[in-house]
């Protein structure tokens, strides 16, 4: 099981007196990529311009935007709601970036109290996200906020 306290207390250190949010945005998907076991792209889309694009992240290249609710990010977006997806091929509308991704998570950031963007992270493994990490990552998230 991930050991989430860890980890967001490394990040907390890290985004600590830094005051630039793509530098925090980078550093925070390097480190989900590096600690999580089992994935195969951590990172974040900003909504811009009415929709979401594609900001620092690390795996393959990435579709660069996502129309709000569309696939799992936009979805995310639009119900304002953390996504787990077991098998992202069963989830309607979902955008494949990476032909070896099974399933995912999609957790809403705000800033100023609207949605400013998602962090997503992908699995080859199905049903790769569970309550743990839903907590664990929405904890995460909460720590992000208060860094951009
Ligand atoms: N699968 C996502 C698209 C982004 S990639 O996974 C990096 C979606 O359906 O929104």
């Amino acid at each position: 099981m991930t050991n989430y306290e860890e980890i967001n207390a490394m990040l907390g250190s890290i985004v600590s007196d830094v005051p630039y949010t793509m530098t925090n945005l980078a550093n925070a998907s390097a480190l989900l990529f590096e600690k999580l076991e089992g994935i195969n792209w951590a990172g974040f889309y900003t909504i811009k311009d009415g929709r979401l694009v594609l900001g620092p992240f690390q795996g393959k290249v990435a579709c660069t935007i996502i129309p709000i609710g569309k696939g799992v990010c936009g979805t995310a977006v639009a119900e304002d709601r953390t996504q787990v997806v077991p098998d992202v091929h069963k989830f309607p509308g979902h955008i494949a970036c990476d032909s070896a991704s099974n399933s995912e998570i999609v957790i809403p950031i705000h800033r100023h109290g609207e949605v400013f963007g998602v962090l997503d992270i992908d699995s080859p493994l199905l049903s790769r996200f569970d309550e743990n990490d839903r907590k664990g990552l929405e904890a995460f998230a909460r720590i992000i906020e208060k860094a951009i």
